[in-house]
């Protein structure tokens, strides 16, 4: 399968608002596209629907392999637990929990055999340049830190597809470059897809194509 998601003719409104207004796109496997455009123009409206977060009033989204439109909410959670990760701006780790916990119970819902975890943990911790910090609380860490744990956790169950949502927006420019570029080298090597959201200037050199969004359409 050489598509990894196909976005036809969207639309989604808020109240009266119609946020989505028939948006087409197809990204294929392994393919880095960038999503820029103003604040409220509808990006983060149109990744939920990609991620099954939310659903679109009309049209039809498909993303590795399944199509959202008739898929069961079950479904959908099998495929966010397999297939398709997200990375958000604020970086949803879980307080209680040390970055190798938090990398750890990623893997555990993604139901990899406890002999096998630890190993995995490492390897994850290892490619997000973390290995130091394995034991650190998210509250200890920097934003970057922090960020490359939740790149870790959306990587442990070898995903299809990564959808970022502004995964720099709460960083210093330094920091955000920093992560662009390892999502740029972990998407390389581990053939993963990705759309990201962002209004760093940076993400035109790590993907290939960018779409522009105004006003719920692309252009
Ligand atoms: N759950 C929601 N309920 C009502 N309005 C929403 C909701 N989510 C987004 N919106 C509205 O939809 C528009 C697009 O939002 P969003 O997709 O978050 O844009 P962007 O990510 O490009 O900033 C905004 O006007 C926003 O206020
Ligand atoms: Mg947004």
């Amino acid at each position: 399968m050489s598509e990894m998601c196909r976005v036809e003719d969207v639309h989604k409104s808020y109240g009266k608002t119609e946020v989505l207004r028939g948006v087409s796109f197809s990204m294929d496997a392994a393919e880095r596209v960038g999503l820029m455009g103003p604040s409220g123009s509808g990006k983060s409206t149109l990744l939920n629907c990609l991620s099954g977060i939310d659903r679109p009033d009309s049209g039809q989204v498909s993303i590795a392999g399944l199509d959202l439109s008739h898929a069961s909410t079950r479904d959908i959670a099998a495929l966010r637990r397999t297939d398709v990760s997200t990375v958000f701006q604020f970086f949803h780790l879980l307080p209680t929990l040390t970055a190798y916990e938090n990398i750890q119970l990623s893997l555990q819902l993604a139901g990899v055999k406890p002999a096998e975890r630890g190993e995995r943990v490492k390897e994850l911790l290892e490619a997000v340049q973390l290995e130091h910090r394995a034991a650190a609380l998210p509250e200890t860490l920097s934003g970057g830190e922090q960020q490359r744990v939740a790149i870790a956790r959306a990587l442990a169950h070898r995903p299809k597809v990564i959808l970022a949502d502004e995964p720099t927006g709460n960083l210093d420019s330094h920091a955000g470059m920093n992560i662009l570029n390892l999502l740029d080298e972990l998407a390389a090597r581990y053939r993963i897809a990705m759309l990201i959201v962002t209004h760093s200037e940076e993400v035109t050199r790590i993907c290939g194509r960018v779409l522009h969004m105004r006003d719920g359409q692309l252009v």
